[in-house]
């Protein structure tokens, strides 16, 4: 058997995604993995659907602290008290210090509803329809210091339709993400990825022969 890798994963809110991740996980054995779920707010919904599955659902909440450096100091013990070897953020709308992101650096991925470079930051579905384009998307990335700029792992392109609003686009983006990130988590766990010069090469899969 392949040895068995640990995960926290960081949501703030709905955490469709950590719930996509789940489930995947639960289908393909290996949801022992995921150690925690820890949200930056008590009222996450995500965190109910975490302690439903059998998982820690654990809460560091950034309304109490005063900096982002007190914040992400003890985001960054909560998590490694589960000494993972991947951190997953799923929707987690707060932007990390240099020093968290450092820590992590090649074993932190994210989520961005948007085909990255195109509409970092917010809002990204009414950005790309501002802008016209005819084909938008999400990416999965590590993350690096700067803001949704990460060597991309994963990528997944949608139409944009003449009659989209904001929310139509974004659950078509949604689904998407949903099949995206589990399957670049699951590329990390088996060690596929390979960082070279800013590029994430995804080697071939290899059959586990030992078991
Ligand atoms: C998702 O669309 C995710 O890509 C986005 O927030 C949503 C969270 O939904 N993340 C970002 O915008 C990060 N910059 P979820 O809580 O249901 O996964």
């Amino acid at each position: 058997m392949r040895p068995m890798k640990t995960i926290v994963i960081l949501i703030s809110g709905r955490g469709s995604n950590m719930r996509a991740v789940i489930e995947a996980a639960r289908q393909q054995q290996w949801a022992d993995s995921i150690a925690a779920v820890i949200s930056n707010r008590g009222d996450a919904p995500g965190l109910e659907f975490a302690r439903e599955h059998g998982i820690a659902a654990e809460v560091v909440d950034s309304r109490a602290f005063a900096t982002r450096d007190a914040f992400d100091a003890a985001l960054q013990e909560a998590v490694d008290l589960h000494a993972p070897d991947l951190v997953v953020l799923a929707g987690f709308m707060r932007i990390l210090t240099t020093a968290f992101v450092e820590h992590y650096a090649g074993r932190m991925l994210n989520i961005h509803p948007s085909l990255l470079p195109s509409f970092a930051g917010l809002a990204t579905h009414r950005q790309a329809l501002a802008a016209g384009v005819k084909l938008h998307g999400a990416t999965v990335h590590f993350v690096t210091p700067q803001l949704d700029h990460g060597p991309i792992i994963a990528q997944a392109v949608v139409p944009v339709l003449e009659d989209d609003t904001e929310e139509i686009l974004a659950q078509r983006v949604l689904e998407q993400e949903h099949r995206i990130y589990p399957l670049a988590v699951r590329w990390f766990l088996d060690g596929r990825l390979t960082l070279e010069n800013s590029r994430v090469r995804i080697a071939a899969e290899t059959p586990d022969t030992s078991t």
